[in-house]
């Protein structure tokens, strides 16, 4: 770690010089950085959907997965009393698609455009500026920003978010003979200030480890990981507390599992559409993991809300008739464009592919759905 000096500054020599001062750092620190370093964080500088990006969103597919949600908005703001002025919020909106699909499909019902206050929580400044070139031609300058959730302001709220949880830190314990212990990040003790690489390692003494272990998980075998996920459940007891303190629903769309919590790593790099090493390129690649949604409706009810849930997203997508959609789509398509749709209705609901690892949950006010659940659920 001798040369600091030589060549432009990185996340990973930044990083690397922090842990020689200060320790190896969580693997929740590390993620946080990795991807929201306001300099070199991965979503800070960077479009990172669509084939020349990294990956593609469900809303990026195709257009019926937001008009689908929009569907179950102003379903759902019905069935809250349909609340004048309200907020409709969306948590990481990407490029901006999902709402602009949304919306467009609300159309339908004026008076919930009419009443609809549209705050985006979004940190990256680079997506912001593309959400707004997407949401422009829909709402004009009518759209707020916010960088965490506590700052949209208190009322009646809707709100979604569609991979927002799977970017969050998460960390992650590892049990051995002696105990869970915390997993850390390290750098490579033979490599160079210029070119760090970066290792994984245990905390010296179990302290953290112990004590972020489930209960349930608490007797898994030696060598088991298990990853938890504080910010997650942080925002998931938020999202509860706004749905307590005033009439709302929520819709969390993401990858992972319903019955945890589960023991297994499930961190993981994407970089141009193919998985990546994770401590490779810190803040070149996205690094995500799987949504304990168990965790998080946890979360959510010990903040005030009820919950609904989980299903899975080909299920939810039938349920709300996106065959009908796309075959409706279809009919007034150019053979090749028919063609794209049932791709992309395959992509979104087929087990194989998004179907199945996609999940959906769903938080309201407590008694606000009390003659049937939210629609799909
Ligand atoms: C995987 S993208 C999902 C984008 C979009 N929802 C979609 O479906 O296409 C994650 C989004 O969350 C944002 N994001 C990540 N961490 C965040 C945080 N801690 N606070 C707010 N936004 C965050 C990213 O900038 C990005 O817009």
């Amino acid at each position: 770690m001798a040369d600091e000096s030589a060549g432009p500054e990185t996340l990973a020599r930044l990083l690397a010089r922090r842990i020689v001062m200060d320790g190896p750092m969580s693997v929740g620190a590390f993620m946080a950085e990795a991807l929201g370093h306001p300099r070199f964080g991965y979503y800070m500088r960077r479009d990172p959907f669509g084939s020349g990006g990294d990956f593609t969103t469900a809303p990026e597919i195709s257009q019926m997965f937001g008009e689908l949600v929009g569907l179950w908005c102003i379903d759902s703001w019905a069935r809250l009393g349909g609340p004048g002025p309200f907020h409709l919020v969306e948590l990481g909106p990407g490029r901006g698609t999902l709402m602009a699909d949304a919306l467009r499909a609300a159309a339908v019902l004026p008076l919930f455009r009419d009443n609809a206050i549209v705050h985006l929580v979004e940190t990256s400044p680079s997506l912001r500026e593309r959400q707004r070139q997407t949401l422009h031609p829909v709402l004009g300058d009518a759209v707020y920003w916010h960088d965490r959730l506590e700052d949209v302001p208190d009322g009646p709220t809707v709100l979604i978010a569609n991979e927002f949880f799977d970017a969050l830190p998460i960390r992650q314990v590892q049990k051995t003979n002696y105990g869970w212990f915390e997993r850390l990040v390290d750098v490579e003790p033979d490599s160079t200030g210029d070119d760090p690489r970066f290792r994984f390692v245990l905390e010296a003494f179990g302290s953290s480890g112990n004590r972020l272990v489930p209960d349930v998980l608490r007797e898994a075998p030696d060598g088991s990981v298990v990853e938890v996920s504080p910010a997650s459940q942080a925002v998931a007891r938020l999202i509860g507390a706004r749905l307590a303190a005033a009439p709302g629903a929520a819709l969390v769309i993401d990858y992972g599992y319903a019955h945890g919590p589960a023991a297994g790593d499930t961190l993981q790099a994407m970089r141009r559409h193919a998985y990546a090493p994770v401590l490779e390129s810190p803040g070149e690649a996205d690094l995500t993991a799987h949504v304990d949604f168990a965790a998080i409706a946890a979360a959510a009810r010990e903040g005030g809300a009820q919950s609904f849930g989980v299903v899975e997203q080909g299920e939810w997508l039938t349920r709300l008739g996106i065959r009908q959609r796309a075959s409706a789509l279809a009919a007034k398509a150019s053979p090749a464009q028919a063609q794209d749709i049932r791709g992309a209705l395959d992509r979104l609901i087929d087990p194989s592919q998004m179907g199945r690892l996609f999940k959906l949950a769903a938080f309201a006010t407590p008694g606000a759905f009390a003659d049937s659940p939210p629609a799909g659920f």
